[in-house]
């Protein structure tokens, strides 16, 4: 496959507040590469969730996609059972593009939890509370047309077992309430499996589950991830995303400010927000440092400052410049950066 498997260009989401307009996501471009895992960071509000959710149109009513591209490309599966692909694309075609942001909703319904799949902060988002899980997960694979009741079955089963759910032959047959918290969110993660899809968005997997579990989840998702699957990982964590991610985006007020390889982000940061997001955070294994939160607070969207919008909280900051500058420049290696003291000090 030639390109990412998923490349997103300036996106833009806003919300309607009364007369106001909320710019929660503005201008947001990254690309997603096969059998990679993209990690999104940043704090409470800048975006992350806004960004994922937009990409497979699942947003609340007062939300308006005001612009972007969400290229996907879609491979063909090997050994597939049998031209359950629908849609454009000749069978000597190595992939299909389409831009998930402009398919009509039909269309698009048949692309989402098949082609992409979504595990949310909470399971019972996701899942149907009033059917077992047999229920949910054969009729997911009956809707999209894949295989058989029979089959469907079958491949219920061996994804309950694939993401370590005990006796998966029994617990099919239980309701989402009666499994714990971290059997659930596995239970989600065997749903958006099912499909075998090219493209895995998680928001937040491993919240609402203990460390223990945490640990299971993210291995369970590196297997997924070597398999092929392309992901994007929204995470508070930043333990999490230098485990398991391979890129890191940083976000703050609906911005990309920062983008690179995580090991490059996390061991030497350059916005001075990524900096200041990094010292306020708690890694695995790091619990002993003293935790400095970054001074103030985030900007109302609707009254954004101008420039690069952190300047008000940013300590390096240089007036009038960073009142002007916020373009995101490319440093090294491929790592960008919206900060032009970053760039200069480069
Ligand atoms: N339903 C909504 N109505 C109005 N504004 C919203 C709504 N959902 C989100 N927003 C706005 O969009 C911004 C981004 O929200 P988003 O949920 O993407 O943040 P996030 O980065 O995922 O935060 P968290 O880490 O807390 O999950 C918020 O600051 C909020 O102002
Ligand atoms: S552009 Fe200015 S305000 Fe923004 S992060 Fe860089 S130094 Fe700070
Ligand atoms: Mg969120």
């Amino acid at each position: 496959m030639t390109g990412p498997l998923l490349s997103v260009r300036d996106l833009r989401t806003h919300f309607v507040r009364g007369k106001e307009t909320l710019r929660a996501v503005q201008g947001v471009s990254f690309d997603v590469e096969p059998g990679r895992a993209l990690a999104i960071v940043g704090e409470s509000g800048s975006g992350k969730t806004v960004t994922a959710r937009s990409l497979l149109r699942l947003l609340p009513r007062t939300a308006r996609i005001a612009n972007g591209q969400a290229i996907l490309r879609v491979p063909k599966r090997a050994g597939a059972s049998g031209g359950h692909r629908r849609g454009s694309g000749s069978a000597s075609d190595a992939h299909r593009e389409v831009d998930l942001l402009a398919l009509p909703e039909r269309e698009l319904r048949r692309v989402r939890g098949r082609e992409v799949g979504m595990v949310f902060q909470n399971a019972m988002e996701a899942m149907n509370p009033t059917l077992t899980l047999e229920r949910q997960l054969t009729e997911h694979l009956l809707w999209h047309g894949i295989c058989g009741k029979t089959e469907a079955r079958e491949r219920a089963v061996r994804a309950l077992g694939d993401v370590g759910i005990p006796e998966p032959e029994r617990r099919i047959r239980t309701y989402p309430f009666q499994l714990s918290g971290g059997m659930r969110q596995r239970a989600m993660i065997a749903m958006a499996m099912l499909t075998e899809p090219a493209l895995l968005i998680a928001d937040e997997p491993t919240t609402a589950v203990d460390v223990t579990v945490q640990r299971q989840i993210l291995d369970l998702l590196v297997e997924v991830k070597n398999r092929g699957t392309g992901i994007v990982m929204i995470t508070h964590d930043l333990g999490v995303a230098r485990y398991f991610c391979d890129d890191v985006v940083v976000m703050y007020a609906g911005r990309v400010v920062e983008r690179a390889p995580t090991t490059a982000l996390l061991d030497e940061p350059q916005h001075p927000y990524s900096v200041g997001l990094l010292g306020s955070s708690v890694e695995l294994g790091d619990r002993a440092r003293p935790l400095l939160p970054i001074p103030g607070s985030p900007p109302d969207l609707a009254r954004l400052p101008s420039g690069c919008a952190f300047h008000p909280r940013c300590g390096r900051a240089e007036l009038p410049r960073c009142q002007t500058d916020q373009d995101l420049v490319t440093l090294t290696d491929g790592r960008e950066t919206a900060c032009w003291k970053a760039v200069a000090d480069a």
